[in-house]
């Protein structure tokens, strides 16, 4: 029988092929698939189960210099859709604006210590580590003296590096960890590629969607020149879709002819609940589970695990 969080409301054990998300304030209890489909209305999705090839400490930075575009919504979303799915997850906030924390329940001043302690290396980072409502999801937060790093770092040796040591002795306790980056190209942005493994670009479907990409791209470039040389490039997301809209067509049109299978089929539509859940400290799952935005985020969360284990069948089959 599937087991059951009443902690968290989440049915978290139905075997390896699957996790489904259910109601949270009124759990039931479920023997079988079919019951599931059954009893439980809001039946999101079925998560591809963990591929044999699947990786620990898989590092993604979301980044994107210009501001507003849903960084930091996919970060802690797609956190906890992942979560959902049974993989063990770590947000890591490197956003002096510290939104990832407050919108998974840590706001700014209510925590002492967090991503700056361990780039100046007073803590570890499994020191700085909170856990969230999600069993398997935690977050390092960013605390206000984050906002002094990019300046206090500039003299320390191997400056661009300092997040990159901070996850050595972490990053093989958790399946997935996504970093939440700053509006910026600065030295936040940079510890945070040199670190990851790959990159998720969101991009608002609005006019100037497209502006900067080509300076993002070099700064990429750059970065695996000089500093990580295996960084690539996860996918670019598109986010605050209107269907209503024809700009937002136009755009999402003209990104896929430039970005091709790079861009996630998954859209992220512009969707009030998205905008609510941060003020209540809570990714959507948690707050709204049968919005379009919860199932826009479990959606990419799935396309994201079956990218990630095309492309480990792939190398496998390479080696
Ligand atoms: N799909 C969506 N539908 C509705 N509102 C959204 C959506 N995505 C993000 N928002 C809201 O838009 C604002 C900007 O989103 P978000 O904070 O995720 O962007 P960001 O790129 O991290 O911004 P910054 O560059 O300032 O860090 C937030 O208020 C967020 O709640
Ligand atoms: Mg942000």
């Amino acid at each position: 029988m599937p087991c059951l969080s009443r902690k968290t409301g989440l049915v978290i054990s139905l075997g390896t092929w699957a996790s489904f998300v259910i109601n949270r304030s009124n759990p039931v209890t479920v023997d079988s698939h079919n019951e599931i489909e059954k009893s439980l209305p809001f039946l999101i999705r079925i998560f591809p189960g963990r591929n044999k090839n699947e990786v620990m400490g898989r590092i993604t930075a979301i980044a994107n210099q210009k501001g507003g575009v849903g960084k930091t919504t996919t970060a802690v979303n797609l956190g906890a859709s992942l979560a959902a799915a049974e993989r063990s997850v770590l947000v890591i906030d490197m956003d002096p604006q510290g939104n990832a924390s407050s919108g998974l329940g840590y706001p700014r001043g209510e925590v002492d210590d967090g991503v700056y302690q361990a780039l100046t290396g007073e803590m570890t980072l499994q020191e700085t580590v909170m856990s969230t409502e999600l069993e398997r999801l935690h977050i390092v937060p960013a605390t206000e003296d984050l906002a002094g790093a990019g300046i206090e770092l500039v003299d320390v040796e191997n400056r661009e590096y300092r997040l990159r040591k901070a996850l050595d002795d972490i990053k093989n306790k958790y399946d997935h960890i996504l970093i939440d980056c700053p509006p910026s190209l600065g030295l936040l942005t940079v510890n945070s590629l040199v670190a990851a493994h790959t990159v998720m670009v969101p991009l608002q479907c609005e006019y100037y969607a497209m502006e900067g990409l080509g300076r993002l791209m070099n700064t990429i470039e750059r970065i695996r020149a000089s500093f990580n040389p295996d960084l690539s490039l996860e996918g670019i997301l598109l986010c605050m879709y209107d269907p209503r809209m024809n700009l937002t067509k136009q755009v999402a049109d003209e990104v896929r002819q430039h970005f091709a299978s790079t861009v996630f089929d998954t859209v992220i539509p512009r969707n009030v609940r998205l905008g609510e859940s941060p003020s209540f400290g809570k990714p959507v799952i948690l707050y709204d589970i049968n919005s379009k935005g919860s199932r826009s985020y479990l959606e990419l969360a799935k396309e994201y695990l079956e990218r990630l284990s095309l492309s480990s069948d792939r190398s496998k089959k390479e080696r």
